[in-house]
């Protein structure tokens, strides 16, 4: 098959659809590998890494559009991307089609064969190619409530471990999924006193264990979450309720009763936040203050670093993005994960909870298929 990998066009993106490393697997597997000029620079990968890993560099996107079977990305296609794919091409990426009536208008219009990687699934009832992103936000989201801790920043001057004979950071993570998980194991790392709130008891058993005894764990209930933040030097919000916002579980009260200079990371900011007073901000200018407490919003965080985020990505990408290569649509039909990732398919929309949030029909995948 003929793979294409044209340079991210939205704005602050610099993560990739292939790596040089990926690049050499489509090849060895007998593909043809066909990138846009610079496509790797986000990531400090050359023209001639590429070179090198086996694939063919063109000077547009427009050519990469025009002579691949198959494109593969990380953003969604923006308005000047969508126009240019075409009726039997596969592209394969991350969507989040639900909010995004013109990008669906687009790509039904495309006639192309769009799969998302947020909606691919694994045995385990997990969605893999989310999951290398969650792991980097929770582990940066210590990071940034590192750095909003000092005093420079407007924080309360804390040393996220403390050092001997000095209390460390008291960390609250709410919510003990992906990036909770990771959060606290870098909380742990640096030696903060860390607590995690959840709602599945069977998660916290697992954490529990996870962790043998350096964690506390906690039932999240109101008056859970209100004690925890009264005594929190930072608040890590790792909520998700699939399918739906974030519930909002730290009210401004709560936080009102916070000391001054503490930290709140709402990295659940891009399903609404999990905090009243949270609001998304940009890398470019991350926190701002309310009551005292400094909010980290920032709701593509693994953009931040993005040669660990385009790593992970392709490590997770690549099995799927190979089974297509190797076998065309017929991958989709035969694979089951695979399958749940499909969300376009020849002007049609195959992914119900889609359509529903478009109000447009749902068409499955065997009827829009025969
Ligand atoms: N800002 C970013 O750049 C960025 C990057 C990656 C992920 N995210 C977001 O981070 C959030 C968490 O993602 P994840 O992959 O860890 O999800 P996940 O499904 O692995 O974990 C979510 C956890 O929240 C728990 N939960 C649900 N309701 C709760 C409540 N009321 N109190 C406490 N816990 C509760 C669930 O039981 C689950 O363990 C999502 O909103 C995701 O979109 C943001």
């Amino acid at each position: 098959m003929k793979v294409g990998v044209p340079k991210e066009i939205k704005t602050h993106e610099y993560r990739v659809g292939l790596t040089p490393g990926a690049v050499r697997e489509y090849v060895a597997a007998g593909h043809s590998v066909m990138v846009e000029m610079n496509a790797g620079a986000g990531i400090g990968a050359t023209d001639d890494n590429y070179r090198k890993a086996g694939a063919m560099i063109v000077d547009s996107a427009r050519e990469v559009f025009a002579s691949s079977d198959m494109i593969v990305k990380v953003k969604e296609p923006q308005p000047s991307e969508w126009t240019q794919l075409r009726e039997m091409q596969i592209l394969f990426t991350y969507l989040h089609l639900a909010p995004d009536p013109e990008q669906a208008k687009g790509l039904l219009k495309s006639g192309c064969t769009a799969i998302a990687y947020e909606t691919v699934t694994d045995a385990q009832g997990g969605l893999p190619l989310l999951a290398p992103m969650s792991e980097v936000a929770g582990r940066l989201a210590i990071e940034a409530a590192g750095a909003a801790l000092k005093r420079y920043s407007g924080g309360r001057g804390l040393l996220i471990g403390g050092v001997p004979g000095v209390q460390p950071a008291r960390i609250v993570v709410i919510g003990g999924g992906v990036v909770g998980t990771h959060a606290a194991r870098m909380a742990v790392g640096l030696g903060a006193e860390v607590t995690i709130l959840d709602r599945s008891i069977p998660r916290l058993r697992e954490l529990d264990e996870l962790f043998e005894g350096r964690v506390r764990t906690r039932f999240s209930t109101i008056e859970a979450v209100e004690e925890e933040v009264f005594v929190a030097d930072v608040v890590i919000g790792a909520v998700l309720v699939p399918g739906a916002s974030a519930p909002k579980l730290v009210s401004r009260d709560m936080l009102s009763s916070m000391r001054k200079g503490s930290v709140i990371v709402d990295v659940a900011i891009d399903q609404g936040g999990c905090f009243e007073t949270s609001r998304p901000t940009t890398h470019a200018d991350p926190t701002y203050e309310v009551d005292g407490v400094i909010h980290y919003c920032v709701a593509n965080m693994p953009g931040a670093v993005p040669l660990t985020s385009s790593q992970a990505l392709n490590n997770a990408t690549l099995p799927f993005g190979l089974a297509l290569a190797n076998r065309g649509f017929s991958a989709v039909l035969e694979n089951l994960h695979l399958r749940a990732g499909l969300n376009v398919y020849r002007g049609r929309l195959t992914y119900r909870a889609v359509a529903e949030s478009l109000g447009l029909p749902f068409s499955p995948i065997d009827q829009a298929a025969a």
